[in-house]
């Protein structure tokens, strides 16, 4: 993705001295030797999402700091929870179809309860390396439950939930998982994330999220999907954070790279219809842009 890197640890204390964006939302990208079928390296306190929030904290205690939970970076097979064994070799021929088993261990793809575990774990070890706020997005119903009962056993009741509520599922995503290294290696997330045509879908999803304890709602991509984010915005009291994804960032990019675009114009522009659609806070790879742009008004 032009003009985003992937920062390592020990270089996080000069990066986030100079930033401008009040929060930061961190995604971890772990050794490829790292991953396994379970996605365990996504909780281990030593791994690298721990270490940097604790380097941030260090450098930048009043900086936010958000984290992604899921497990997709983690798995070998770049799923976002933990499969169920046996069924591998099947799904594997067959690929992960849409089908009715989404968040339903019956369908022999996602394994509910073991990934509900791994995603509470990941969100406990974020917590208790310093993060504000852990960020789900792995789409396996119960997970705002599952996370925010075990935040709470160990002590991290002011820790806040922003939940991907409404994650549809997206060709948009497709720079992030080239540069994640987290494109799952069969199948696609069809069975998991939500069927880009269901806006009541996502709505009532939403508000179950909202009935397990989340703090924040999201609504993932974001312009494509300003409908959703305009009536979900109606439809709960919570604070709602729109996510302008990977693909989205890309699409300016090459426009303006294009000369087709003024790249100042068009992406405040986009900022502040996201905005008026009802975003209380957006996620977007121009955020250190826009803060610039913002400033300079
Ligand atoms: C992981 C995750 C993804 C994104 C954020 N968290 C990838 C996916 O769901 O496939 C996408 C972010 C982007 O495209 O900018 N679950
Ligand atoms: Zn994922």
């Amino acid at each position: 993705m032009p003009g985003v890197d992937r920062i390592s640890v020990d270089l996080l204390d000069k990066r986030v001295n100079s930033l401008a964006s009040r929060a930061v939302l961190l995604f971890g990208v772990p050794d490829d030797a790292d991953k396994d079928e379970d996605g365990a390296a996504a909780f281990d306190e030593n791994g690298v999402v721990p270490s940097a929030i604790r380097a941030i904290k260090k450098s930048r205690p009043d900086l936010v700091v958000i984290t992604d939970v899921c497990l997709c970076a983690y798995t070998s097979h770049g799923h976002c929870g933990v499969l169920t064994p046996a069924d591998l070799p099947a799904r594997r021929r067959a690929g992960l179809l849409p089908s009715r088993s989404r968040g339903s261990s019956k369908g022999g793809e996602i394994d509910i309860d073991a990934t509900l575990d791994a995603l509470a774990r990941v969100a406990t070890a974020h917590a208790e390396a310093g993060a504000d706020m852990v960020a789900p997005s792995a789409m396996t119903d119960g997970q705002v439950k599952a996370i925010r009962a075990r935040l709470d056993r160990h002590g991290f009741q002011n820790t806040a939930i922003m939940s991907y509520a409404a994650k549809f599922a997206s060709s948009f995503y497709g720079p992030f998982r080239e540069a994640a290294h987290s494109a799952p290696t069969f199948g696609d997330r069809r069975a998991y994330q939500l069927p880009a045509a269901n806006r009541r879908e996502a709505i009532r999803d939403a508000l179950l999220d909202e009935a397990e304890g989340a703090d924040w709602l999201m609504v993932k991509p974001a312009m494509p999907y300003l409908d959703v984010l305009f009536e979900l915005r109606s439809a709960t009291r919570l604070p709602i954070a729109a996510y302008q994804v990977s693909g989205e960032y890309a699409m300016l990019k090459a426009a303006v790279a294009a000369g087709a675009l003024d790249e100042k114009q068009a992406v405040m522009e986009s900022a502040l219809c996201i905005k008026r659609a009802g975003a209380d806070a957006i996620i977007t790879y121009y955020a250190e842009e826009i803060c610039g742009w913002l400033e300079e008004r």
